[in-house]
């Protein structure tokens, strides 16, 4: 087999995802993990995944139309809908899955989908196995969203239905999508609007309720609102929220959710209790948000490149591929922990260092990491 530049070396994690964790038999900080808020590890999502299992078995036995839906299953849904403030939320086995099945049963032939042209790979999955038409516009640029639409609206004969579809954080740069303004066009075209919130939730919002609670939108302005536990839920799983046609919709025509195993017990009680502390300790997204400040703003008085980041995805723009890997090296020898993104993942000249920040890192830690990184870029000549 030929080596290529994206053949990816395998880093192994000795325990739990931790801000000081054991990566390939090194003492590390963490700094690349999703697990935004450190749910991952946080006693009382172990505790209830360990319940479960006491109650409910190791596995759920099927698929969950046929014997897999267990009453756990049920509550994460209504739970996670009061959470969100839907009428309804239904629960897939990854965020992967929510797209790739529901994407195609939204629209098809005789429809459109139009797509932000950063969309994640899931996104696009989904929409290739559709026979709509597809357009895209370019990245977050509305004016751009706005000639589409109205291309669209000129069509004959007409579409029958139009599909927006953005990421809601854009997990290599860290901006956030205008969906105040996406939502707006597409109330305007008569457009159904779908936003793919992975790296908003937990993270946006009141409580990190995520984008939709971030721009206080209604669900007649933003009809499906996806997300994963996978992230900073800590968890695992995707889900899809709105009305409760929606849901119903959904569970009758994704193939992704019919024709797969359902969660395992332990994955549904953890993500359950994910809810329950954010909805009752407030202090971890303070958190997040804090070090995050701390962290872009040492980093840009150093010098560093952050690019146009929002949130607490902060790139470290190196510019080509083998530079960023080299940093990437050196960080880990200085005792972090973050991985390089390279082309093709990004364009040509845009490698970085893609630091992703936690909740639980201290101050201490923060400013362990903004010297490694420091000393590492200047003996490759990046700052
Ligand atoms: C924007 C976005 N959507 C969907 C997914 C897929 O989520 P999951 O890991 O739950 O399959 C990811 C994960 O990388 C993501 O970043």
């Amino acid at each position: 087999m030929v080596q290529t530049e994206l053949d990816w070396k395998l880093r192994t994690l000795e325990g739990p995802s931790t801000p000081w964790c054991t990566v390939d038999g090194k003492k590390v900080l963490m700094f690349c993990s999703n697990n935004y808020l450190g749910l991952s590890n946080h006693p009382r999502l172990k505790q209830a995944a360990i319940r479960a299992v006491e109650e409910f078995g190791a596995g759920s036995g099927s698929v969950r139309p046929i014997a897999g839906t267990m009453s756990i299953h049920l509550e994460l849904e209504r739970r996670l809908a009061r959470f969100k403030g839907a009428d309804a939320s239904l629960v897939y086995q990854t965020g992967f899955a929510a797209n790739a099945g529901l994407i195609p049963q939204l629209a098809g032939k005789g429809d459109l989908i139009v797509s932000d042209e950063l969309n994640h790979g899931s996104i696009i999955d989904g929409t290739r196995l559709t026979h709509a038409e597809k357009a895209v516009f370019k990245h977050a640029d509305t004016a751009d969203l706005a000639q589409v639409l109205a291309r669209a609206e000129q069509a004959s004969p007409p579409y029958r239905r139009i599909l927006i579809i953005t990421d809601g954080v854009f997990s290599m740069d860290g901006d956030i999508a205008p969906l105040d303004e996406i939502s707006k066009l597409g109330a305007e075209h008569g457009a159904m609007v779908y936003v793919d919130d992975a790296h908003g939730e937990g993270v946006l919002g009141e409580g990190g309720r995520g984008i939709v609670s971030h721009f206080r939108l209604g669900r007649d302005r933003v009809q499906v609102e996806m997300g994963t536990f996978s992230k900073a839920f800590g968890v695992v799983g995707g889900h899809v929220s709105g009305s409760r046609d929606l849901v119903n919709f959904a569970y009758n025509k994704s193939r992704t959710w019919l024709l797969s195993g359902s969660h395992p017990p332990a994955v549904a009680a953890a993500c359950l209790a994910a809810i329950e502390v954010l909805e009752s300790e407030p202090q971890h997204v303070q958190s997040l948000w804090d070090n995050t400040r701390y962290f872009k703003k040492a980093m840009v008085d150093l010098g560093f490149d952050i690019g146009k980041s929002q949130t607490p995805i902060t790139p470290v723009m190196v510019g080509e591929s083998g530079l960023a890997k080299k940093l990437s090296s050196r960080l880990y020898e200085e005792g972090v922990f973050a991985l390089p993104i390279v082309y093709p993942m990004v364009a040509q000249g845009k490698a970085r260092i893609r630091t992703i920040m936690n909740a639980a890192l201290t101050r201490q830690d923060l400013d362990f990491a903004v010297r490694a990184f420091e000393k590492s870029a200047k003996a490759l000549g990046i700052i």
